[in-house]
């Protein structure tokens, strides 16, 4: 079956009980047993199991190609659960332009407990070898990456990371599965904030790690129960929702996000327009190859700095200022003051003129026009 069908039907038979055509809200924190030890359907106790969860971890599984999906209350939760499937001491090379919440994890509570990290631009070839050389367990990249929409080429880097015994995990959050498939590239885990393009409509914090390896998905099964950062049963009835139109949504976004990158980028105010569907990214000839289509984000650096940026971010219209992406709304934010606050002091700070924007599917139109009048109010700051 293909993507599409796939979202609407994986893990998704119509209810054995009435034939409800979606999965019921299974809002319940226990089984009734029949007979000590006699549980319908292996169900025992609901931060183990919960029927609405398993829905959601089989179609996820599916969509990213994968044989196992394990879901958890946040992407934060989902990272952290595949780091613990690595020994403490474990060294794990990562993309420089991580999400400020992943640094954040591994350098203030990872690294506590032994991991050892090693940040650098793997995008470059020479910095990977030389990186690699003094050995790795893991590599961890984001691609594109958070928030300079850098490029990272799946398949090579599985095949250096691999050549080295180090697994390859990424994080697919700012393509979602419909644009990009890791593990079909050489990715051993795949993770994903399911609060983002797959639940979609910006009302739910989730996570998800998909892998193919049995005896990690069974470590990471432990983990989930054993830590017990496992969603709500509303909350994986509403990202499996959002999951059914991620195809159809995942068009439209790239579809206005291609506009509104031509626009920034043929403008007088805009210092550089980061797109990966634009010709002058420096990686898109690997975006191409390994994405079907370019994704919804868009980051540009806007001339006269900081100040120019927050006279831009005063005039934002119908685009919403806030954290988070991937809904159907148009988000904008700084990234600098906002999303990667947390890497300050880290050496890996992004630029201050840096804005970042999640371009909804509202009409496209109606978007350019505050575009327009966002860049107007930067060229008069
Ligand atoms: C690329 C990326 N990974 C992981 C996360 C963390 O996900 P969550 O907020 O669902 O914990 C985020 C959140 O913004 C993100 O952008």
């Amino acid at each position: 079956m293909r993507f599409e069908t796939r979202a609407i039907h994986a893990g998704q038979e119509p209810d054995p009980l009435t034939g409800a055509v979606n999965v019921p809200i299974y809002q319940t924190s226990t089984y009734a047993q029949d007979g000590v030890g006699g549980m319908r359907g292996g169900h025992d106790y609901a931060r183990t199991i919960n029927p609405t969860r398993t829905a959601l971890e089989h179609c996820l599984a599916s969509l990213e190609g994968g044989g196992h999906g394990l879901a958890f209350s946040s992407g934060m939760a989902a990272i952290s659960a595949v780091l613990g499937t690595l020994e403490p001491g474990s060294r794990v090379l990562a993309i420089n332009d991580v999400y400020g919440g992943t640094y954040r994890l591994f350098s203030k509570v990872l690294a506590a407990q032994g991991y050892r990290f090693a940040y650098a631009d793997l995008t470059d070839e020479a910095a990977l070898a030389e990186e690699l050389a003094a050995g790795a367990d893991a590599v961890w990249i984001e691609t594109p990456t958070n928030p300079l929409l850098k490029v990272i080429d799946i398949a090579a880097i599985a095949e250096h990371a691999h050549a080295v015994g180090a697994l390859l995990m990424v994080d697919n959050t700012f393509a979602s599965p419909y644009l990009q498939q890791p593990l079909e590239l050489g990715a051993d885990v795949v993770v994903h904030s399911t609060t983002k393009y797959i639940g979609g409509h910006s009302d739910v914090i989730g996570g998800v790690a998909v892998t193919s390896d049995g005896a990690r998905a069974e470590h990471l099964r432990f983990l989930q129960n054993a830590i017990g950062a496992v969603p709500a049963p509303l909350d994986c009835f509403l990202t499996l929702r959002g999951a059914k139109t991620l195809a159809i949504r995942m068009r439209e976004h790239c579809a206005n996000a291609r506009r509104v990158a031509e626009v920034l980028d043929a403008s007088p105010v805009v210092l550089e327009t980061i797109y990966p569907g634009l010709p002058s990214h420096p990686q898109h000839e690997i975006a191409a190859r390994q994405m079907r289509d370019f994704g919804g984000m868009v980051s540009f650096r806007v001339k006269g700095g900081r100040a120019a940026a927050d006279a831009l971010l005063r005039e934002t219209g119908i685009w919403t200022l806030g954290e988070s992406l991937g809904g159907v709304e148009s988000l904008i934010e700084h990234p600098g003051a906002m999303t990667h606050a947390s890497l300050e002091g880290s050496g890996f700070e992004v630029p201050d003129d840096l804005i970042r924007m999640s371009v909804g599917i509202e009409h496209v139109e109606d978007l350019l026009a505050d575009v327009e009048r966002m860049l107007a109010a930067a060229a008069g700051a």
